[in-house]
């Protein structure tokens, strides 16, 4: 039985966890026991924030002054600025350029090699409260722009909004955008996670963990696919095609369709569905459904063909796109925001994994050669 073996570690347990609970046949997602659903509606993300790494909602009160600490750790250094500069100018990738400047992070932080678990949260926080500010510069410098100073006195998901357009954002814009951060901040031990968690059981330090973190969500089968989503819909869009006979298509071609389908889910995401459900009211409050009437199309094709009830149903990537969309975001910024809010859940693994820590060290069934008889170089 030790050596059975499990591809992608599918199924195999490697961790207790207070954090979060995914459960794939019924579709359900709880952090700490609160069910997702009423997290994304009556919580905001610095209270998810809260309930992540402190392990119980905030009062009014400590969430006041839990919120304010993160907001005082917005600024990035003007060196961290010039570097995002350079990067865009270079044509890098937004998640590529996330990575380097995360990293750099730690030049200023003067705790950065400590890696027990007040320290890793204290770095946490700080890394949580800059991410946005790298973000939103990066995408501004881009434009041509000058990047916006993040102002304190605005939520997370509001300061973001604001530092990226350079005004504030309406009421719904900001509600949309946190309720997007919470849905996204957690996921039991997903890819990135746990990429975060293997880095953490060296006891490295918690910038190498989300750094790293960073290159995992980076990919088409993890974070990706929420940008590879509205890639498709704005293809399909310029095509006139009509959305079915593009995936009718792509699956005649083999290939997969962005959005369905996860690792643990077997069911509707229920993220995806509440999404659905806040790309419904944006859609009818603006009067453009297009988004909608793709993704809606697509779904219903795609359920009536069976592949649902199959288990590859609709992920959180297949709604999120149109909802940022909807607030003016580029399409190559999908995956860094998902990292602007998943950084959460790396840290708070990364805490509660150190705190009893284990090394995490599996082993490969080697399947190579055995007895190779060496030949010197010269001889070879
Ligand atoms: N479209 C068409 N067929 C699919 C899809 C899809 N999106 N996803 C899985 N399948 C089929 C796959 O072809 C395979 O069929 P068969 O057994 O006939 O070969 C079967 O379903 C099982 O697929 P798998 O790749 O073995 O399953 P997995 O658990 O390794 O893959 C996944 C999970 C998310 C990588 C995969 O569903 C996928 O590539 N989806 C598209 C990318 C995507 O939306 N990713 C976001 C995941 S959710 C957000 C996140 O956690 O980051």
């Amino acid at each position: 039985m030790a050596d059975e073996l499990k591809r992608g570690l599918e199924g195999v347990l490697v961790a207790e966890s207070d954090l979060s609970y995914v459960d794939g046949e019924v579709g359900k997602l709880v952090y700490r026991g609160y069910d997702i659903e009423d997290l994304a509606r009556g919580a905001s993300y610095e209270e998810v924030l809260y309930l992540l790494w402190h392990g119980s909602l905030p009062t009014a009160d400590e969430l006041d002054a839990f919120a304010a600490d993160l907001a005082a750790e917005r600024d990035v250094d003007d060196d961290v600025i010039e570097t995002v500069r350079a990067l865009a100018d270079a044509g890098e990738r937004p998640m590529a350029a996330l990575r380097t400047a995360t990293s750099m992070l730690s030049a200023y932080d003067p705790e950065s090699d400590e890696s027990d678990e007040e320290a890793t949260l204290r770095q946490g926080r700080r890394i949580t409260a800059k991410i946005p500010t790298v973000l939103a510069a990066f995408e501004r410098v881009r434009q041509g722009e000058e990047p916006v100073a993040p102002d304190p006195d605005l939520s997370h998901a509001g300061n973001f909004l604001y530092m990226l357009a350079g005004t504030e954002p309406d009421a719904v814009s900001e509600e949309t955008f946190d309720m997007a951060l919470t849905l996204h901040a957690d996921h039991g031990l997903n890819a990135s996670t746990f990429t975060a968690m293997v880095i953490g059981s060296t006891m490295a330090d918690v910038y190498s963990g989300v750094t790293g973190g960073i290159g995992a969500l980076s990919g088409p089968l993890h974070g990706g696919a929420n940008q590879d989503v509205m890639e498709v819909l704005h293809e399909i869009d310029a095509s006139s095609k009509d959305p079915v006979q593009w995936v009718k298509d792509t699956r005649e071609d083999g290939g997969r369709i962005p959005g369905f389908g996860h690792r643990v889910y077997k069911v509707k995401d229920p993220r995806a569905k509440i999404l659905e459900e806040k790309l419904r009211d944006l859609a009818e409050s603006s009067g453009d459904t297009k988004w909608l009437d793709y993704t809606t199309a697509i779904e219903e094709y795609l359920t009536d063909q069976g592949l649902v009830e199959k288990g590859i149903a609709p992920n959180v990537d297949f709604y999120s796109g149109s909802v940022y969309d909807s607030l003016g975001i580029p399409v190559d910024m999908y995956t860094p925001i998902f990292a602007m809010s998943r950084a959460g859940g790396w840290i708070a693994h990364v805490a509660e994994y150190q705190a009893d820590n284990r090394l995490i060290r599996p082993r490969a069934r080697y399947t190579g050669p055995e007895d190779a008889e060496f030949v010197p170089l010269d001889e070879r």
